[in-house]
């Protein structure tokens, strides 16, 4: 699972690295979120060496103009504050979100939320943390101890923090528990495959053949299965796109056809399905000079091509039961009868189309405009969408 564990500033924060060691050891993704106070009494250098994961401590420091709260509410399965004070259990339980950890605590489905609260036993007993921790219960957020015994001011009371191993052992319970298997988690433990961009097929050490694809829909498709939980194994041709930020996205970067037609063939095997977007040169200079050729005079120059291997039909030969295979259509006329024949001819479940004579679909634009279709017949319309809102929806449609 995914947990975030929050930290606000009390004493027993100095036991919650000893928690995220539990749930990393666990098998676990954690990655910690603290308010400035936490710091007092634990330390950055700690709790990111424990959780191998950077610091969320700051609305504005990365450089997602102060939306992260909302891609690590996307990424978590479970968040955890551990201590939760009684001022971060009053700011929640009123709306208050004046810091990063109260804004994410806001951005969470309180089911989703276990506190772990810790304070002096006069201050748990107090009517408004009672109050507010009522309200919080109602909403279905989850809690955790306090125990009895010591407190760091020297009394005996309620209001000890629940040790690491029993907060460990009751996030590990509530999920065994929980009906509803978070949205964003709906591939985990699938792996996919996933072609992009263009390929270049040499002709000598200085030109190739190559075409206009930008890569962005399939790099659009491997984040959106990435931010569904599945592992990614995109395979990309050259493209001007940096790397995905998701650790959940592995990238092959190859040149050719015949390149990339080794990595998928050799990952497909250990994968749920594929969805093949990548724009595959059908054909390749016969021979590749190692220099650059020179002119030949007026005569002109004949380029010999040969035809290149036909990835997603390899794929859709060697598909196993249980393999989803996905390919693309880019057609300019006859689009339904050509697509529908390349589903059937490759094997294929689904076929996505685009049309060339759609306004602000295909190569090299920020929006696309399709037509799914899948093997029973059924075909998905969609809108002009950005491509990150088409990637969705071709993960929606192929993945249910
Ligand atoms: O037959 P056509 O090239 O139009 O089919 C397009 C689909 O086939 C796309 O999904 C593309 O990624 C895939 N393809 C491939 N290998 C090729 C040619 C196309 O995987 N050599």
């Amino acid at each position: 699972m995914h947990i975030i564990v929050g930290i606000t500033g009390g004493i027993a924060a100095y036991k919650t690295p000893e928690l995220v060691r539990l749930l990393v050891k666990a098998g676990h993704e954690v990655r910690c979120a603290v308010t400035e106070h936490a710091l007092q009494f634990t330390t950055r250098a700690t709790l990111e060496t424990v959780s191998s994961n950077p610091l969320y401590s700051d609305l504005f420091a990365g450089n997602d103009h102060g939306t992260e709260h909302i891609s690590l509410k996307d990424w978590a399965d479970w968040m955890i504050v551990a201590p939760a004070t009684a001022n971060c259990i009053g700011k929640m339980a009123n709306g208050i979100a004046d810091d990063a950890l109260s804004t994410l605590l806001l951005a969470m489905p309180t089911q989703r939320v276990l506190l772990a609260p810790a304070m002096n036993s006069q201050m748990w007993n107090h009517p408004s943390v009672q109050h507010n921790l009522e309200v919080l219960h109602q909403w279905g957020v989850h809690t955790v101890g306090p125990e009895s015994g010591v407190l760091a001011c020297g009394t005996d009371g309620i209001g000890r923090m629940a040790e690491p191993v029993a907060i460990a052992d009751k996030i590990r319970d509530l999920a065994a528990s929980s009906t509803t298997i978070t949205p964003q988690r709906r591939l985990a433990n699938q792996r996919w495959l996933v072609t992009a961009g263009p390929t270049y097929e040499r002709i000598d050490s200085v030109r190739f053949i190559g075409n206009y694809s930008s890569g962005k829909m399939g790099y659009a498709l491997a984040e959106a299965l990435a931010k569904a939980g599945a592992e990614v194994e995109l395979v990309s041709g050259p493209t001007a796109l940096g790397d995905i930020d998701s650790p959940n996205v592995n990238i092959t970067r190859i040149e050719s056809a015949r390149e990339m037609y080794a990595a998928a063939t050799r990952l497909f095997p250990s994968c749920h399905g594929a969805i093949l977007s990548a724009a595959v040169a059908d054909y390749r200079p016969e021979s590749t000079a190692d220099h650059k050729l020179k002119k030949q005079g007026d005569k002109g120059m004949t380029l010999h091509l040969v035809q290149n291997p036909d990835i997603l039909a390899t794929l859709g030969s060697m598909k196993g039961t249980g393999q989803t295979l996905v390919g693309f259509a880019l057609e300019t006329d006859n689009e339904m009868a050509n697509a529908t024949g390349k589903l059937q001819r490759k094997h294929l479940d689904y076929i996505v189309m685009n049309s060339l004579r759609d306004a602000g679909a295909g190569f090299g634009f920020d929006t696309n405009k399709v037509s799914i279709i899948a093997a029973d017949g059924q075909i998905t319309e969609s809108p002009l969408l950005s491509k990150k809102e088409i990637a969705e929806l071709i993960i929606n449609t192929v993945t249910n």
